[in-house]
């Protein structure tokens, strides 16, 4: 039993021919005395036909959906009537001669055969049967994309001097912002390994050691809160160069395989080079540091424009160091009073205390803070924003960060309400990030990315007097509003990165203990290097136009980092946990 071809690449110039094939019943069809079959295989799908005058006819009439078979049979036109024009195989079909069931599938918990399976089966279930739910076309065509891009970066790279090189799954903390996940340890009972958040200090060593120009398709792993883009573990095509001073050469490399991924797979040609937004920029005009560039909705400062109005909540906001901010929403003013009720109730649940409106209507401005807006005011608040007659302004008085984020989130929900957003691929980088961030919590310094990015060499006299206004040699790759990727040139010398250490809190012993190894490496010759990590199954996801990550992982989790498919996490045996010298007491 051999097969001969596949069910979705037959085509009329096969009629004639005679076939084995071998795949899944997608589904069947009895219809006056003939029986239908759609077999489906890795490469699609082609109608099977049984007449009652053969053998396999009776066997076909037993078949059910899911069964495996072996058809050998003769592919034939289909009469005029019968054409599929949305089948690839839609112009032929194969008259079954000899039928051979390899294995009976159970009546599956949910259809395979429904496009939209996704919405019609509980998410849970799915994932409870992947191997079921991954039978689906869609999804096929997800793996079939992300091996393809998987092989094509590899040969790029490696095209370009790069080697791919492995580092410990079981390790030491690799801070990268998130939990770890531990790995308690046998042979030194008490000890644990965590899982890496990323290769991040091996990639540096790597360049310690001499390597130059390093990549790895990385597994790594974080005990964070999940959603759309995030799963507890993923995969990042993780680089680092040597000889490298500023992001320049990172920058570049990215564009170019970016690009030559995008043409070859989708026949999309990129701009390079990318868009370039300072972080500040980033946050002062789109509210966010992954800024959605596929539609303008710039947010504006009208600070300016209101600073003389007699009205309270801007002069208060100002007097506090805030900032008065608004989106302009060209046509905005058919807006009704309910609608931008709801909007308000939005902003505040994003955390603003209130939202202003001023709607530049046909017969005259309307808001409901008229009595405060006089006729200059209005002219001033029109001219800062750009704005139309039939536009609608919404503005925010509040703290500067916060107003931006409310603003910035208010932004993609006006876009995808008005249908703003293009069908196309909006790269930029967001360079000039802070060094570090105040963590309230904490009431300290914390990384903005980690803690062995360098500090731009302009802002190294800002370190010991006003370390939050340095800004990092640190880039993030953002697509369509999606952070796909984050780098930075690092910290080579030993000097330097024990300062770090100190500014972020860190004590000498506590260095030694998290880092001593890394540390003492940095004193043997580090060279300048640099380097990027791109989230692949966010990118793979974007390329596939898929709406979540986990349709481009084949056994991803859910929001709780649970598998339904086998049931993990899961309780251990006594004797494992004995053999760990661990004895378990559940808070
Ligand atoms: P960073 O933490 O920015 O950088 O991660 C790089 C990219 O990985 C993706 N990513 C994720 N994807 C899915 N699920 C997650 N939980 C998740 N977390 C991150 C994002 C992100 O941009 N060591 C540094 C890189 C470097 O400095 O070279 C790092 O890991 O697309």
């Amino acid at each position: 039993m051999k097969r001969s071809a596949e069910c979705g690449k037959l085509t009329k110039d096969d009629i004639e021919k005679e076939v084995s094939l071998m795949g899944w019943v997608h589904r069947r069809r009895d219809l006056g005395g003939l029986i239908f079959i759609d077999l489906r295989d890795r490469s699609g799908l082609v109608q099977l036909i049984f007449n009652p005058d053969q053998a396999a006819y009776a066997l076909a009439r037993e078949l059910n959906r899911e069964d495996v078979l072996f058809a050998r049979g003769t592919v034939v036109a289909r009469s005029s009537e019968n054409i599929n024009p949305k089948l690839p195989t839609g112009e032929i079909e194969v008259r079954v001669e000899e039928l051979e069931i390899l294995n009976h599938a159970q009546t599956p918990p949910f259809a395979i055969d429904l496009v939209n399976a996704a919405q019609e089966a509980q998410e849970l279930v799915r994932l409870e049967y992947r191997y079921l739910d991954l039978r689906r076309p869609e999804l096929q065509k997800n793996f079939a994309l992300r091996h393809q891009l998987f092989l094509d970066i590899r040969n790029f790279l490696n095209e370009r001097g790069f080697y791919e090189i492995e580092t410990p799954m079981l390790t030491k903390s690799t801070p990268e912002g998130a939990r770890d996940y531990l790995v308690p340890s046998r042979t030194f009972p008490g000890r644990f390994f965590a899982l890496p958040q990323s290769p991040q200090l091996f990639k540096q060593l790597l360049m310690v050691a001499g390597f130059e120009k390093y990549f790895q398709i990385a597994r790594c792993f974080r005990d964070e809160d999940l959603r759309a883009d995030r799963q507890p573990e993923f995969t990042q095509l993780d680089l680092e160069m040597s000889f490298v001073f500023d992001e320049r050469p990172v920058l570049e490399l990215i564009e170019e395989l970016v690009s030559y991924l995008f043409a070859r797979h989708l026949s999309v040609r990129v701009a390079c080079p990318f868009a370039r937004l300072s972080y500040a920029d980033a946050l002062e005009r789109y509210g966010s540091d992954k800024p959605d560039l596929r539609f303008g909705l710039e947010i504006v400062d009208l600070s300016q424009a209101v600073s003389e109005a007699e009205f309270r909540i801007f002069a208060e906001a100002l007097r506090s160091g805030g900032a008065i901010k608004a989106l302009r929403l060209p046509g905005g003013a058919k807006y009704s009073r309910s609608q931008l009720a709801e909007l308000e109730k939005q902003a505040q649940a994003l955390g603003a205390k209130g939202l202003l409106w001023l709607k530049l209507s046909e017969n005259g401005p309307e808001s409901p803070i008229a009595k405060f807006l006089t006729p200059e005011l209005i002219a001033d608040i029109q001219r800062a924003s750009e704005a139309q007659k039939g536009d609608l302004i919404l503005m925010i008085a509040g703290e500067r960060k916060a107003t931006n984020a409310v603003l910035g989130a208010l932004r993609l929900e006006l876009a995808r309400r008005e249908g703003l957003i293009t069908n196309s691929w909006e790269f930029c980088w967001v360079l000039d990030f802070p060094l570090f961030q105040w963590d309230e919590q904490e009431q300290r310094l914390v990384s903005e990315h980690h803690p062995f990015t360098s500090p731009k060499s302009s802002d190294l006299e800002l370190l010991a007097r006003e370390p939050l206004k340095v800004r990092a040699n640190a880039y993030d790759l953002v697509l369509n509003g999606v952070e796909v990727g984050g780098g930075s040139v690092r910290i080579h010398q030993m000097e330097l990165q024990q300062k770090i250490f100190d500014l972020l809190g860190l004590s000498r012993a506590e260095a030694e203990a998290k880092f001593g190894f890394f540390l003492r490496a940095l004193e043997y010759g580090a060279p300048p290097h640099g380097g990027i990590a791109l989230g692949l199954d966010r990118l793979v996801m974007l390329m596939a136009g898929a709406e979540s990550i986990r349709d481009v992982i084949a056994f991803p989790k859910t929001n709780t980092a649970y598998c339904p498919l086998t049931g993990a996490p899961v309780n251990v045996s006594a004797r494992q946990l004995r053999d760990l010298g661990i004895e378990l007491k559940v808070l």
